[in-house]
């Protein structure tokens, strides 16, 4: 039987922590904000499932393509014997990759959720008999340890998931990131591109109202895990580019004036009729951003790769 290992470096109990602090000091700061990692319960994550799969959400076809297209070539530039995966969810995308590395030696998904790491872990290990898969349940944006498993690593962060932090938790992350790595290790980072603003808001605009409901679904979360008493109906979907910043924003605006309890947090959050709260910020990458970001962090770009229609990049970088 292979080896199946699963460390948890995350306390049960820091997620309720988490998002406590989270709800509070967000809804009582003007703009109000909740992280978008607050989407993802059972719920949530099946309607990112959903958004995958609609028309106007190009990111994940677009990446599946350049995987598809370069997996042989990641294997071969990085001659990877570990694999970690960052946000690793139910390691869909990685089959692509570990495909191409047939003498890879270990796998290391990384993931907040242990049912997702199991259920990955499963599925990997019936494929992959003999692969060594050490699963980690952390908060990979709170600095990670990882086991001593062998060189060359390769760290792969998918998805553009890297465009939800703001630029200084950007820069700290690639700074923790390279911490993990020896020279010569990988890190192959997917990010969404800036193109027009109407593809863009399309992608976090769907018609269906799938993203509408995505983003809805942070409420839900508040209202089981604090007891809140928000009203989706009361909230509209908003979708807007911030060309200055090159990021899209998902906010939620209060249809009316309301307030909203929290009691679990002994809260009452007023809101304004047209008040806003910020839940996600998706940057947009052009390749000179990226490559000079990565340096700072001592990652040399070494291979851009992007889909046929320009859309999406993977990056491959080297720790210098
Ligand atoms: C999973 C963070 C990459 O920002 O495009 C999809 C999440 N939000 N639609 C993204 C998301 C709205 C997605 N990431």
């Amino acid at each position: 039987m292979s080896p199946f290992l699963l460390t948890r470096t995350l306390p049960e109990d820091a997620t309720d922590a988490a998002l406590r602090a989270d709800v509070r000091t967000g809804l009582t700061r003007r703009p109000k904000t909740l992280p978008p990692k607050w989407f993802y319960d059972a719920r949530g994550s099946e309607l990112f499932e959903e958004i995958t799969r609609l028309p106007e959400y190009y990111p994940t076809r677009a990446e599946r393509e350049i995987l598809l297209a370069r997996a042989a070539r990641i294997a071969e530039v990085s001659g990877a014997r570990t694999l970690v995966e960052l946000g690793s969810g139910s390691s869909e995308k990685t089959r692509h990759l570990l495909d191409a590395l047939p003498s890879l030696h270990s796998y290391v998904p990384v993931d907040v959720s242990e049912s997702a790491l199991r259920g990955a872990a499963e599925s990997l290990l019936a494929d992959r008999p003999g692969l060594s898969v050490h699963a980690l349940i952390a908060d990979f944006t709170r600095g990670l340890a990882l086991p001593g498993t062998p060189g060359p690593r390769l760290v792969a962060f998918l998805g553009g998931t890297i465009g939800n932090l703001l630029p200084d938790e950007r820069a700290a992350f690639l700074h923790s990131v390279r911490s993990l790595l020896s020279p010569g290790d990988g890190l192959l980072l997917g990010t969404d591109l800036v193109k027009d603003e109407a593809t863009l808001v399309a992608a976090y605009d769907d018609a269906a109202g799938v993203t509408a409901r995505f983003n809805k679904n942070v409420l839900a979360v508040v209202n089981r895990e604090l007891g809140a008493d928000f009203d989706r109906d009361d909230f509209g979907h908003v979708a807007v580019w911030d060309p200055h910043h090159e990021w899209i924003e998902m906010r939620l605006r209060a249809r009316r004036a309301l307030s909203v309890k929290i009691p679990e947090l002994d809260l009452v959050v007023p809101f304004e009729a047209g008040e806003e709260v910020r839940t996600e910020v998706s940057a947009k990458f052009r390749k000179e951003g990226i490559g000079g970001e990565l340096a700072a962090a001592g990652l040399r770009l070494d291979q851009w790769w992007t889909d046929s229609a320009d859309r999406f990049a993977l990056s491959l970088a080297t720790a210098v």
